[in-house]
């Protein structure tokens, strides 16, 4: 991994709402092809660093480069188009539209309708879920959303995916299902991930190495033994819902 090249740089990056800061000065690089973890207790910052990097919140100060090139401050679907895609914390999917046009949504933006259309469908196969590709995305069980999240994002075609809690509603054999896609597409297609999760036993399995933020800090940055062990990392988790305990096994 270590030989790969760095994809996304992320220097001095803050974010300031009004007198709270959610990011304070993160600074960390993402090879291409790493599966990294983001974790850290309710209220962190998690979802506004993928915000940040996505562009739908600007930075108060500092920078952001995916492949070298400086992306704070672009507009997010130019960050989409430049190979970035984040799925969102609450599925948002068009619930009277069916599986084939949530996910064709997803191509619109490199490709006309028909072909968004046998794009979407080639990537509902690709994660499993052709069959269903009729239904109404009302009627979908927890794993299907997480699925068809996961099919719409890959039609932007990108090469670095941030996923936000997409497990968050799956028991552990669904949960199986995602972490075993989510390898096989950064093993298979050089995929670049990373993943916010509550649920520590999937992100210590699926992660080489795991973020860690409490109050808008790094406070840790390793695998995920180290993360584990790091007691600056349990002492933020003490006195949460969010346990750690499990994390090794
Ligand atoms: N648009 C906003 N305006 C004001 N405060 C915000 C805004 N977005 C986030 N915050 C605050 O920033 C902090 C970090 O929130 P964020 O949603 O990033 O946390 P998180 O780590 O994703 O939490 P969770 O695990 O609950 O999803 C919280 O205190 C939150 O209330
Ligand atoms: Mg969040």
């Amino acid at each position: 991994m270590s030989q790969s090249p760095v994809i996304l740089e992320v220097s001095q990056l803050t974010r300031r709402f009004g007198g709270l800061v959610a990011a304070n000065n993160l600074n960390f690089s993402v090879r291409k092809g790493e599966l990294l973890g983001l974790i850290g207790p309710n209220g962190a910052g998690k979802t506004t660093l993928f915000n940040l990097l996505m562009g739908l919140v600007p930075p108060s100060s500092g920078s952001i480069m995916l492949d070298g090139r400086r992306i704070d401050g672009l507009k997010p679907h130019k960050i989409c188009r430049s190979g970035m895609v984040k799925t969102f914390q609450n599925v948002a999917l068009f619930t009277d539209m069916t599986v084939l046009e949530n996910v064709l949504v997803g191509g619109l933006q490199h490709l006309p309708v028909a072909q968004a259309r046998d794009f979407a469908a080639r990537n509902l196969e690709r994660v499993g879920i052709a069959h269903i590709a009729g239904k109404k995305a009302a009627d979908l069980t927890f794993p299907e959303k997480a699925l068809v999240e996961m099919a719409r994002a890959l039609c932007t075609r990108p090469r670095i995916v941030l996923l936000d809690e997409v497990m968050a509603a799956l028991n552990e054999q669904e949960m199986d299902q995602i972490l075993t896609l989510i390898r096989s597409l950064r093993d298979q297609e050089g995929l670049t991930f990373i993943v916010i999760e509550h649920h520590m036993r999937a992100i210590m399995r699926l992660c080489e190495r795991i973020l860690v933020l409490s109050f808008g800090q790094m406070i840790a940055d390793g695998t995920p033994a180290e993360v584990s062990s790091n007691p600056d990392v349990i002492s933020a988790y003490l006195g949460t819902d969010t346990r750690l305990h499990g994390a090794q096994s």
